[in-house]
């Protein structure tokens, strides 16, 4: 699995969802943006080593040489998690300027599964417009949204709920994640 990780807020849900894939012994190839390494610091009391300790490869995001940036990379897929929206539009026009969007890029040429955990609010219509687009081609688009059905109690409670549902979106399934029971 090829894992993004950008510069919106959201670097606890990048760590959560790596934290999944990491204990189902996934194969994890890392990728983080400037911006992104930034809310790392920001956002959470880890370090770039911590997050880079739960991948099985790390790539410099500036490295288009590197061996995902080529369609005869086989995975089996790419989310990215969180995903801002000026990466959004870079995918979204093909603009291939970093080793995260060109990946992205090559997924959507090799029609594998993409996952964009978009982030922003309120939404202009730019980033609808950008997000309509891809959704069309087939990416998933997946805002985190907030959840109350399953009665959070913290918010790591929400913060794991997001990231088992975002790796629903490609069948990954862990044995605690919680569903939906009406009776
Ligand atoms: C703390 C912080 C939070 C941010 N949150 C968002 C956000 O939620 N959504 C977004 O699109 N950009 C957000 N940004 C701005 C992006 O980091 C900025 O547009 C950056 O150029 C994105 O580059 P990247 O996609 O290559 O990481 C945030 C920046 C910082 C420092």
């Amino acid at each position: 699995m090829i894992v993004g990780i950008t510069g919106a807020t959201g670097a606890p849900l990048a760590y959560k969802v790596l934290e999944i894939l990491n204990d189902l012994n996934v194969n994890i190839h890392l990728m983080v943006s400037k911006w992104g390494a930034r809310t790392i610091e920001i956002e959470t009391d880890k370090t770039l080593k911590d997050f880079s300790e739960l991948a099985t490869r790390v790539y410099n995001s500036r490295d288009q040489a590197a061996c995902i940036s080529s369609g005869s990379f086989r995975t089996d897929g790419m989310i990215i998690v969180p995903c801002s929206m000026k990466t959004l539009s870079s995918i979204s026009v093909g603009f291939a300027d970093n080793l995260i969007s060109r990946s992205a890029d090559v997924i959507l040429k090799e029609q594998k599964p993409l996952i964009l955990v978009t982030r922003e609010t309120p939404l202009s219509q730019i980033h609808l417009e950008n997000m309509l687009k891809l959704s069309r081609m087939g990416v998933s688009i997946f805002p985190p949204m907030l959840t109350f059905y399953n009665h959070p109690k913290t918010i790591d409670d929400m913060t794991a709920h997001t990231a088992y549902r975002i790796l629903d979106q490609l069948g990954i399934e862990h044995p605690d994640a919680k569903r939906w029971k009406n009776n």
